[in-house]
This record gives structure tokens, C-alpha cells and sequence, in this order.
């Protein structure tokens, strides 16, 4: 199965690959995980990617794809992989489709998840996860058993630099800008798919099941 997840920031994209990851045994790939890995190694292109993520913009389309055209080689791809993050352009889509065609792929479904901008910012405001093994929670929505303490590894729950209010705003708005469009470029490529993203999580995960097995 090859997924893509699209949604604006907090629309529980992370979430939701985590769940179907567990399910279907096939990679999520996260650009925003991977290049947060690369920060925090302080490669040289983590260092150059940091300004871009502190300041809510994105990382320009050449890095990115580099990136996930070399992940999309490595051998636990070849049952399919989940998206998470990427594409966020109409170049990336573009390279998307290229890459995908050199491997002799194609897309199943694009998932769009929908979900109120209020919404959002709370999801993104609570969100925290763990230091060390990156497991997401909410403190509402999702709170581990014991307040700030990760209940599979015991890790110390952290915040994401980007999630202030202010870079939220910012993410936002690129989103709109420069993300919404793939919304019709899926639509008219007949991949598009939208879910309900306001409902629970596991009613959402659900959602996507049913549209997964439909298909
Ligand atoms: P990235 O890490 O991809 O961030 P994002 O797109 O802003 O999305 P988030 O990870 O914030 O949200 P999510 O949809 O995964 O939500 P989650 O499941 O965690 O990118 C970060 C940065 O990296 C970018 O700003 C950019 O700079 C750079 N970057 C990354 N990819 C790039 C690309 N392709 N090109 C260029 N630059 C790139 O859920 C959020 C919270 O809500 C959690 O606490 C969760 O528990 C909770 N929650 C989830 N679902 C529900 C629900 N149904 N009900 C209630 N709460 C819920
Ligand atoms: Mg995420
Ligand atoms: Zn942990």
C-alpha cells in the first residue's frame, strides 16, 4: 500500500501513520522527523534546515526531495510506505510521480484529513513527545499515564520548537499557501480522498481503514 497523508499542521498526520505503521508493518516516511533527526545530529544539512523549520517556512523542495527520493529506495519500502509530510508542493508532487514511475510504483490513495483551524492550534499547543523514542501524545487528547513521562519507554515528554504559538501561525499560512493546492492536483489525478480528521483518533484511523479497504 502507498499512502500519502496530507493535512495542515496538527491535522494528526503523525498520528495516524504511527497506527496504520503498527497495522500494515510497512515504513512512515516523515520528512519533518527526518529532518528534525538531522538537526539534532547537526549535519550540515540539519543546521541549514533548522532556520527554515524555527521560522515555520519550508525547507526548500530540492533538499526534501533528495531526501525522500533515497528513502524510497531502501528495501522496506518495497510493500509500500505511508507518507507523512511530503509532498507539500506541486514541485515535490511533481518529483513524487517522477521517482515513483523510475521505480516502477504508483500512489493507492492520498488521504486528506479536515479538520477546523481552532482545532488545530489546540492539538498543536498540547501536543508533547518523547524525548527518546518519539511516541506523540496530547495532554487532552492523548495524556500519557503519568503527566510528562512517555508510557513506552518511560522517556521524559518534551515539546516541538516549532509548536509556539507564533511559528504555528506561520505554518499555517504556508500551509495554505503552498500546500492546499495538492488538494486539487490529488482531486483531478482521482487519488484524492478526504476524512473527517475532527472525529477521535480511533474514529478517524477507522476512516482510512474503510477507505484503504474500499479501494
Ligand atoms: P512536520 O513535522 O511535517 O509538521 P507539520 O506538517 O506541521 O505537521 P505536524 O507534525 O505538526 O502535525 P501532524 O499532522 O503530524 O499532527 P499529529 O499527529 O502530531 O514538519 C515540520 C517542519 O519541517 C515544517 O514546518 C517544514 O519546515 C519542515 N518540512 C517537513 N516536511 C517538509 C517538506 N515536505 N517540504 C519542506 N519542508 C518540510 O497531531 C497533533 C496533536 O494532536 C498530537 O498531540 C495528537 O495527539 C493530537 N491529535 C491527533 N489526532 C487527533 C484527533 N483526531 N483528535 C484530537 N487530538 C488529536
Ligand atoms: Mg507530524
Ligand atoms: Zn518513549
Amino acid at each position: 500500500m502507498k499512502l500519502v497523508l496530507l493535512g495542515p499542521p496538527g491535522a494528526g498526520k503523525g498520528t495516524q501513520a504511527a497506527m496504520l505503521v503498527e497495522r500494515f508493518a510497512i515504513p512512515q516516511i516523515s520528512t519533518g522527523d527526518m529532518l528534525r533527526a538531522a538537526v539534532r545530529e547537526q549535519t550540515a544539512m540539519g543546521i541549514k534546515a533548522k532556520e527554515y523549520m524555527d521560522a515555520g517556512g519550508l525547507v526548500p523542495d530540492e533538499v526534501v526531495i533528495g531526501i525522500v527520493r533515497e528513502r524510497l529506495q531502501l528495501k522496506d519500502c518495497k510493500d509500500g510506505f505511508i507518507l507523512d509530510g511530503f509532498p507539500r508542493t506541486v514541485p515535490q508532487a511533481d518529483a513524487l510521480q517522477q521517482t515513483l514511475a523510475d521505480l516502477g510504483k504508483d500512489l493507492d490513495a492520498v488521504i486528506s484529513l479536515q479538520v477546523d483551524i481552532e482545532a488545530l492550534v489546540e492539538r498543536l499547543t498540547g501536543r508533547r513527545s518523547c524525548a527518546d523514542c518519539g511516541k506523540g501524545y496530547h495532554i487532552k487528547f492523548d495524556p500519557p499515564t503519568t503527566a510528562d513521562i512517555c508510557d513506552a519507554c518511560s522517556g521524559k515528554l518534551i515539546q516541538r520548537d516549532d509548536d509556539q504559538e507564533a511559528t504555528i501561525r506561520n505554518r499555517m499560512a504556508v500551509y495554505h499557501e503552498q500546500t492546499a493546492p495538492l488538494e486539487d492536483y490529488y482531486q483531478q489525478a482521482k487519488l484524492l480522498k478526504s476524512v473527517d480528521g475532527m472525529a477521535d483518533i480511533s474514529v478517524v484511523q477507522e476512516q482510512i481503514l474503510g477507505i484503504l479497504q474500499a479501494d
